[in-house]
């Protein structure tokens, strides 16, 4: 591996700043994705599911044009799937040849120069495994009957797992360890996941729908019957639920029975609980959302009763204070 940077036209202090505009809060994360990227390093991001870890490469991807393979980790992925294969229809007429060759993704990202993408890597085969390792190390890859495919400059491995997961994670081997850096992508805070909500709901969305829905999601995960608590994502399910819900139903989307409804079927199916919990998912759900939605209701500037405001300066920055005035209100009001 090259110890002079292999991207110099397209990564840099730039790409940080364009990757800010699609990812939220990740400033500290994105300029260690970047580094590692521009420094010729392969990267392992450790993070729980919905933790913005393919943002943060699909930003890269989108604001730099370098060319990104994406791979999902599952069993089925095993080496010819990962690396390619000769057309099994023409290799018995022809025998062989290498105009029957099909890249898969690793032969692609090789020859290209490109980022190779893999997700969920702890839930690929052994062989497969393997054989990244091989890669990393050699930077290059010997197929049988074909030859020698040589990684161009550019090609990096970026790996992602979630260290939670029960499939795997244990065979992520030193050696894998040795040969890929680090980053543990952890949940992001209150403010951060409601901008990410809103992002993704849009501005019609009632604020309290979308606060409330990310205050569950984070009391579920500490929880103490819950082992595993539900992403972000879960809580951008519950307001698109909840908004449909009050469409069919003709009530307001930040109706209580709505929001239940839309809290149960976004939630319920993403938590995992303790062994010995005496408790269902949907009581579990339940219990949270009617906590912190039958707290009271918080007026728009945070303080309750004081409509009046000082009516002057720094909308959006009161906007945005109030909002975590309002999140700290529901979360301290329903404990
Ligand atoms: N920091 C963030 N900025 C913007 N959107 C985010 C962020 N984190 C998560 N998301 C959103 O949450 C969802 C899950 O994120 P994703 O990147 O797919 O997570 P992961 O790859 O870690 O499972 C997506 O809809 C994504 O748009
Ligand atoms: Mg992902």
């Amino acid at each position: 591996m090259s110890n002079q940077p292999v991207y110099p036209m397209e990564l840099g202090p730039n790409t940080v700043e364009q990757m800010e505009a699609r990812v939220i809060g990740r400033r500290r994360e994105c300029e260690l994705v970047v580094a590692a990227l521009l420094s010729g390093r392969h990267l392992l991001l450790e993070g729980p599911p919905g933790t913005g870890k393919s943002t943060m490469l699909r930003a890269i991807a989108d604001t730099t044009g370098i060319e990104m393979d994406f791979v999902e980790g599952n069993a089925e992925l095993t080496p010819a799937r990962l690396i390619g294969h000769f057309d099994p229809a023409q290799v018995l007429e022809q025998g062989y040849r290498p105009d029957i060759w099909i890249d898969g993704p690793l032969a692609r990202a090789l020859r290209g120069g490109h980022l190779l993408y893999v997700e969920e890597i702890n839930r690929v085969p052994e062989e497969t495994l393997n054989l990244l390792v091989t890669v990393m190390s050699e930077q290059e890859l010997t197929v049988p009957r074909l030859g020698r495919i040589k990684a161009e400059p550019g090609f990096r491995l970026v790996a992602a797992m979630n260290p939670y997961d029960s499939i795997g994670t244990a065979r992520i081997s030193g050696a894998i360890y040795d040969r890929i850096c680090r980053l543990a992508v952890g949940y992001q805070d209150a403010d951060h996941e409601i901008a990410i909500t809103r992002a993704q709901t849009g501005t019609e969305a009632p604020e309290r729908l979308v606060e409330g829905a990310v205050l569950a999601v984070r009391a579920l995960r500490d929880h103490p019957e819950v082992r595993i608590g539900p992403s972000v994502r879960g809580a951008i399910d519950l307001v698109k639920m909840a908004e449909s819900l009050s469409v069919i139903r003709s009530r307001p989307a930040t109706d209580l029975e709505v929001g239940l409804d839309a809290a149960l079927t976004a939630l319920s199916g993403r938590l995992q609980l303790h062994d010995s919990a005496a408790v269902t998912a949907e009581e579990v759900v339940e219990q949270v959302w009617l906590r912190i939605m039958s707290a009271p209701e918080t007026a728009p500037n945070g303080e309750p009763g004081d409509g009046s405001g000082n009516g002057e300066g720094g909308g959006a920055q009161e906007g945005k204070a109030s909002s975590r005035k309002a999140a700290i209100r529901i979360s301290t009001t329903s404990s």
